[in-house]
C-alpha cells in the first residue's frame, strides 16, 4: 500500500537536495528531519527499499508502528528498523492499556532523550524539581503500565486469533471473487484491521451501505490528510495511490474472537 520506494526517490529528486550531508526541502529550504513510514492496518511497508532511499539522502527513518505490533518484515518486528519506532496501546489497538503507547530504540542516547522529554524534562534529583528545557507530561501511569504488561502476555493469543479470522475471510472472499488483502512476500501481518479492496467507488459505497444496514460494521479508510483543513496547505504529491485506495478499501470487523 502507499507510495512505492521508486516514487519516493523520484519525489525527493524533485523536492529535495543534499547539502553537507543534510537533506533539505528545495521549496521551503527546511531540513528534512525524518522519513516516517506507517504500516497501515498492520501491513509492513517495503522497508528495504525505503532504507536504501533514506541512506542515499541521509534521512533518519522513524517508524510509526502504532498499528503493527506483532507484524514482521523479513522476520524482524516492525518498529525496530529505524532510529526510533512507536507503538500505540490505544483502546482500538491489538493490545491496549486504555491509552498511551511506547517508544522503542536501539540507541541508548535517543532512548534517554525520549524519556527526558516525555517526563517533563525534570533533572533526576531525590527532592528538587528542576526542568532544564521544555518537556511534556507523556509518561504512562503505573496502573496503565501494569495492564499493558498483562496485555503483552496475551499478544500471541491475540495475533493467533486474528490470523484465524483472516484465514476464514481469505477463503470466504476468494469464493466471492472479492480481493481480501493478505500478506505480501517477506511480510507477516498482525491483521490489526482487516480490509477488502473493491473494484470501484460505486462498489465500495454499495458494500458499506448493505453491510451497515445489516448491522455489520464496516467503514471506509480515514480521510486523506490533505483534505483536512489544517493540512490542506501542506506540500504533497498528487496522492493518486492514496485516492485510488480511498475509493476502494473497506475495513471489515477484525476483533479477536
Ligand atoms: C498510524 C497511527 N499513528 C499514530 C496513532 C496514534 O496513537 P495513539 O492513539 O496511541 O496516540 C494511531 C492511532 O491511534 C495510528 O493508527
Amino acid at each position: 500500500m502507499g507510495l512505492s520506494p521508486k516514487a519516493i526517490d523520484a519525489f525527493l529528486d524533485e523536492y529535495a537536495e543534499l547539502r553537507e550531508d543534510i537533506c533539505y526541502n528545495k521549496k521551503s529550504g527546511r531540513k528534512i528531519s525524518a522519513c516516517l513510514p506507517m504500516h497501515t492496518f498492520g501491513f509492513p511497508v517495503h522497508l528495504d527499499e525505503l532504507i536504501t532511499v533514506c541512506d542515499k539522502w541521509n534521512i533518519p527513518l522513524v517508524e510509526d508502528a502504532a498499528e503493527s505490533l506483532g507484524s514482521e518484515y523479513k522476520g524482524k518486528s516492525t518498529g525496530s528498523f529505524g532510529k526510533l519506532g512507536i507503538f500505540s496501546f490505544n483502546g482500538n489497538k491489538t493490545i491496549t492499556c486504555g491509552g498511551g503507547g511506547a517508544i522503542v530504540s536501539n540507541d541508548l542516547e535517543i532512548g534517554k532523550r525520549a524519556k527526558h522529554l516525555t517526563t517533563t524534562a525534570k533533572r533526576p534529583h531525590p527532592y528538587e524539581f528542576y526542568h532544564d528545557e521544555l518537556g511534556y507530561n507523556y509518561r504512562m501511569p503505573n496502573l496503565n503500565a501494569s495492564l499493558a504488561c498483562a496485555q503483552l502476555e496475551q499478544l500471541p493469543f491475540m495475533l493467533g486469533s486474528k490470523r484465524e479470522l483472516a484465514n476464514i475471510y481469505r477463503d470466504f472472499f476468494a469464493e466471492q471473487g472479492v480481493n481480501f488483502r493478505t500478506e505480501l512476500p517477506d511480510t507477516k501481518v498482525n491483521y490489526w484491521l482487516m480490509c477488502v479492496e473493491l473494484e470501484s467507488k460505486a462498489e465500495r459505497d454499495l458494500f458499506l451501505k448493505v453491510t451497515n444496514e445489516n448491522k455489520v460494521m464496516t467503514r471506509p479508510i480515514w480521510q486523506l490528510m490533505y483534505r483536512l483543513p489544517m493540512y490542506n496547505h501542506c506540500q504533497r504529491d498528487d496522492q493518486k495511490n492514496a485516492e485510488f485506495l480511498e475509493e476502494r478499501i473497506v475495513n471489515i470487523p477484525s476483533s479477536v474472537r
